[in-house]
């Protein structure tokens, strides 16, 4: 059938074969057709949903468009994680070293920055050397000396997603649930996980704005995980206000070891500590998620988990002595300091806005192949709920790339909001979900 015959059918609700699906994908994997072909049937998607049944077979095309970690000879379960796409989301590059530290394998696999939202693999880049296109035996080979790996979708590992993610990025076709499902447990199961923790963004800087469509898309990965017996729980949790200080690759990464080195920025950790716990609860190494938890605050706290990010870092081919010593790392040509117009408490942070903006400052894509300023980005010096005074700086812009960064002044300011009233600060972490049902949190784990 022609490709125009196909995206009729996607464009009419129509539901496709598997046989029609796999024709199609073939034939843009092998240049067949074109990205103005998959732009189309993407775009069709977000307005006539994918079927649970066309689901499904995406992503069993994706998983089969490359090869598969096969990870039954290692022992234990190995456990990794997946968030939908956050600003300033670095939890991976946390979780990674926290749960190997605690006992747990990580096969991680991971992707770029997609749209507003920052990418694990352009976060790992920044570090120099650091390799993240990794074959299937490389995963495995590293996996096996060291109990962690952190790789993206390659030639040989989930092409299809590569190509297709790379595409969603620069054509508005990101926020599409079925398409996020298959994307997400395709790179899951391609790299061998046995079970899975989720981390479902909801929020201004999330692709899902609001909480019911954040639940729609947990139990869509759940039905996806079930359909490939992949175990998975997951969390969702506050993309309102950026996660943590830092916006932008590099910057991401300093933030990252100071956390790993005891300076904890509280939300990101609030975050990092559950999903940890989740993990090291599913790997076995803990009775109960609450005492998972608790192993993650330990292994950070007696500095295993540092070392282990380290090790990771060599192990991948990165420098560390960019990351036992993060001021070795060159500037941004440019920096400026945004600061308070008027005193007060600052009542919101706006995610997208700033996500946008970093974007702007070089840190994400505008077209598929552009390349990525590691040096830009956001560092926030304020938070929510944080009391200031008028010209106390509120953040610094970071770029190499763009040359009168004053420019963006009065943009970056509309992403503070100002009130005067104090106010308490609330949880990042909203419910907690599995197979069964959606429950608040604070049910699961009281203490954390
Ligand atoms: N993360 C992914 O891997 N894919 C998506 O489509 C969205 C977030």
């Amino acid at each position: 059938m022609s490709p125009q015959e196909i995206i009729r059918k996607r464009r009419d609700g129509v539901e496709l074969t598997r046989e029609e699906l796999e024709g199609f994908f073939r034939a843009y994997l092998e240049n067949e057709i074109t990205d103005y072909h998959m732009t189309a049937f993407l775009m069709a998607s977000a307005f006539r949903p994918l079927t649970m049944y066309e689901t499904h077979t995406i992503t069993d095309i994706y998983i089969r468009s490359g090869g598969r970690v096969d990870l039954s000879a290692i022992p234990g379960v190995s456990v990794d994680k997946h968030s939908t796409g956050g600003v300033g989301d670095k939890t991976s590059l946390l979780l990674v070293p926290i749960v190997a530290a605690a006992g747990v394998r990580v096969p991680m696999i991971s992707g770029r920055g997609l749209a507003h939202t920052g990418g694990t693999l352009d976060k790992l880049e920044s570090i120099p050397g650091f390799r993240t296109q990794l074959s299937p035996s490389e995963i495995l080979r590293i996996l096996s000396d060291t109990g962690m790996v952190m790789a993206g979708q390659s030639e040989s590992l989930v092409p299809l997603d590569r190509r297709i993610y790379a595409l969603r990025d620069v054509t508005a076709t990101v926020e599409i649930l079925p398409l996020i499902a298959a994307s997400i447990m395709s790179k899951k199961i391609a790299g061998g996980a046995q079970a899975l923790v989720l981390d479902i963004k909801s929020g201004r800087g999330a692709f899902m704005r609001d909480r019911s469509q954040a639940e729609e898309l947990a139990m869509l990965l759940m039905a996806v995980g079930e359909e490939f017996a992949l175990p998975a729980v997951g969390l969702i949790t506050d993309m309102d206000e950026p996660l943590g200080l830092a916006i932008g690759n590099w910057l991401e990464v300093v933030e990252v070891v100071d956390c790993l080195r005891g300076r904890e920025t509280r939300d990101l950790m609030e975050v990092t500590y559950a999903l940890a716990g989740l993990m090291i609860y599913l790997g076995r190494k803990a009775a109960s998620i609450g005492e998972g938890i608790t192993v993650a605050r330990e292994v950070v706290r007696k500095g295993l988990a540092f070392e282990r990010f380290v090790q990771l870092v060599s192990a991948q081919g990165g420098d560390t002595a960019v990351i036992e010593d993060t001021l070795r790392y060159p500037n941004a040509n440019s920096i400026v300091e945004l600061r308070a117009p008027r005193s007060g408490v600052l009542r919101s942070v706006d995610a997208l806005r700033l996500g946008r903006l970093a974007v702007e400052l070089g840190a994400g894509r505008s077209r598929v192949t552009d390349d990525v300023d590691p040096t830009a980005g956001i560092v926030l010096a304020r938070k929510c709920g944080d009391r200031v005074e008028e010209d106390d700086v509120l953040c610094r812009l970071y770029s190499s790339t763009v040359a009168d960064l004053s420019m963006l002044r009065s943009n970056a300011l509309k992403a503070f909001e100002f009130g005067d009233e104090d106010f308490p600060l609330s949880t990042k972490i909203f419910s907690y979900f599995d197979r069964d049902a959606i429950v608040p949190w604070a049910e699961v784990a009281p203490m954390s």
